[in-house]
């Protein structure tokens, strides 16, 4: 069958990788795609929000299948957009119909889930303008650092940590009074600090049945030893050593369970993965998010660890007969490191040519913020690239993850140099 992702990252790329040597892709594309999507699949230039016109590539190339990896176009409804016009009808949408993208379209709503399902999460409240002062009072009954969150979407820069009571109370006048993320933090939920390491559990379902896939800890600040500003994710190893079976089971009994079956309960229609943003407080699991995609860069080490055909798994969710199917998992572990453009997440310049690629032996090159201009591959975003290695341990993929990396060049490239320390 025909098949289109949809997205530009490292992420999209990686799900390229595994669909495109698959038996049952005959065709596929990817929208927007980058210069990594370029080479094993057909680019098309349409943005993943623009349903019209992905509309029309689905019909013009009969696509059979839509894998979404971004959230942006599931919380905007494109699952839903698909179910109600006759001629997508029966093009299986890989990600969840709107009122469950929620989960990641609005804090409030994720919490009220947690809360509903008695699922363990951090003790919240929520605020709007009206109740900022509200706000203030709740947050002198905490003790620091203050976690805000705006709502909704903020293209990952919603969560604000300060350990300043009078920084909090005025980060919270920013994002409510002052829309500091426009609609986004209309509403802003507060809540306790979860001391802990963290680590992302990701699972497929089709709305009964479910896979846990391999577990993934990722490092999402700018600096070594964790410091910094936030980032999209510079790097990350898959499995976490100390998710062990143990641990794993109460991810699976007291977080996975019942989010599959709060699914159910409250109707929220579901085919797709979920990321589960985990913090191990003590010896127990609680929830910090929930993401209705695969994480990125947690895709670039998760992906390559599964066995099975990505396209069968993916009719299994449609056609809802996920329980007749047994995951393969890699028994090595995966790491990636992330290639940034110098200044990222602040500002850097795009452009620069990337040089050294065809010199990588025995790591995998995900290309993310990268595009092909006049034959040559050139910056475009501030994730550029992510080095992909296996090994025996993980410090031992990470190793040849690093060694390929010296063979690589753009003008200001940046990565960590510490992926996996606090393991
Ligand atoms: P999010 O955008 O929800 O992924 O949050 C960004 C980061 O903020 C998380 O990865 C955590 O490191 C941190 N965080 C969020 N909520 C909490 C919390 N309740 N306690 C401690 N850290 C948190
Ligand atoms: N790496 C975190 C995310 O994809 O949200």
């Amino acid at each position: 069958m025909n098949i289109l992702i949809l997205g530009s990252g490292g992420r999209e790329h990686t799900i390229a990788w595994k669909i495109a040597p698959s038996d049952k892709c005959r065709n596929l594309f990817v929208a927007p795609g980058n210069s990594g999507t370029a080479k094993i699949a057909t680019n098309v230039p349409v943005s993943v929000t623009d349903f019209e016109a992905i509309k029309a590539v689905v019909l013009n190339n009969k696509i059979m299948m839509v894998v979404v990896g971004p959230e942006d176009p599931l919380v905007l409804g494109i699952h839903d957009f698909f179910l109600a016009d006759e001629a997508l009808k029966n093009v299986a949408v890989i990600g969840p119909q709107k009122a469950a993208a929620e989960l990641e379209g609005s804090k409030e709503f994720a919490k009220e889930f947690l809360y509903k399902h008695n699922i363990p999460t951090a003790a919240y409240e929520c605020f709007n303008a009206k109740t900022v002062e509200k706000g203030y009072a709740f947050l002198d009954t905490l003790k620091p650092p203050y976690v805000l969150k705006a709502d909704g979407l903020a293209a990952g820069k919603g969560v604000v940590i300060l350990n300043d009571i009078d920084e909090a109370k005025a980060e919270l006048k920013a994002m409510l009074i002052d829309a500091k993320f426009g609609t986004a933090s209309t509403k802003v939920v507060i809540e306790e600090f979860l001391d802990g390491i963290e680590l992302s559990c990701f699972v497929l379902t089709d709305g009964k049945n479910y896979k846990i896939l391999p577990t993934a800890k990722d490092y999402k600040r700018i600096g070594e030893g964790d410091t910094g500003l936030n980032t999209g994710g510079m790097g990350a190893v898959s499995p976490v050593p100390f998710a062990d079976e143990a641990f794993m089971s109460k991810i699976r009994e007291r977080i996975v369970i019942p989010t599959i079956n709060g699914l159910q309960k409250d109707n929220l229609p579901y085919k797709g993965f979920v990321f589960i943003g985990l913090i191990k407080v003590g010896d127990d699991p609680k929830v910090i998010e929930y993401n209705v995609r695969l994480g990125d860069p947690e895709t670039e080490v998760v992906l390559p660890r599964l066995k099975n055909d990505l396209v069968t798994l993916f009719q299994a969710v449609a056609n809802q007969t996920l329980d007749k199917i047994t995951l393969e998992i890699d028994e090595r572990a995966a790491t990636t490191v992330m290639l940034v453009s110098g200044g990222y997440p602040e500002a850097y310049e795009k452009g620069k040519e990337i040089t050294g690629l065809e010199n990588i032996e025995g790591s995998i090159a995900f290309h993310a913020g990268a595009q092909v201009e006049d034959n040559k591959i050139v910056t475009s975003g501030g994730r550029v690239m992510a080095i992909t290695s296996y090994g025996t341990t993980y410090q031992e993929a990470i190793k040849k993850s690093y060694q390929n990396i010296e063979k690589l060049h753009f003008d200001k490239m940046n990565y960590r140099k510490d992926i996996g320390f606090d393991l």
